[in-house]
């Protein structure tokens, strides 16, 4: 399938949905299904002082993460998406997973308010090209006008 046609499945999986949290469960199953060459996938939620993690597939992974610390709290804080080509070769990386090499945070914002984050690790260096990222953030739109409902 291309990335058009996966982003209609998820619409349609994300539609259909009792509450956000099968949202989010579901989002990181589906994400882990269609990405190939990953090795986390799943969200950080902010609770109004940090973040927190949220559903996930992938090895057990740290709880909470301070915003600013970390490529999650860098992109929490600053509302963009943050992309590390060599995760060893930078310096505000948080390993959870000795396994990654590489990383993309995408920032969630839900009416303006920041929400959280969606985290994926690599174990490839520089798995996340540009058409991946952009994929990921029209994903994301998708999750926000789900949960914004
Ligand atoms: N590497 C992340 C921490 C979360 S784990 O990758 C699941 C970071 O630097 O924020």
């Amino acid at each position: 399938m291309k990335n058009n046609e996966w982003l209609q499945s998820a619409e349609g999986l994300f539609q259909i949905q009792p509450n956000t949290t099968s949202i989010l469960a579901n989002a990181s199953a589906f994400l882990n299904d269609i990405l190939e060459d990953i090795n986390w996938v799943g969200f950080y939620l902010y609770d109004g002082i940090k973040l927190t993690v949220g559903p996930f597939q992938g090895h057990v992974a740290c709880s909470t993460i301070a915003i600013g610390k970390g490529v999650c709290g860098e992109a929490a804080k600053l509302r963009v998406t943050r992309v590390v080509a060599d995760v060893l070769n930078y310096d505000n990386h948080i390993a959870c997973d000795a396994n990654s090499r590489s990383e993309v945070v995408v920032p969630i914002i839900v009416n303006n308010q920041l929400f959280g984050v969606l985290d994926i690790d690599s174990p490839i260096i520089n798995r996340f090209d540009s058409e991946t990222v952009s994929f990921l953030e029209q994903f994301v739109k998708l999750l926000v006008k789900t949960i914004d409902i």
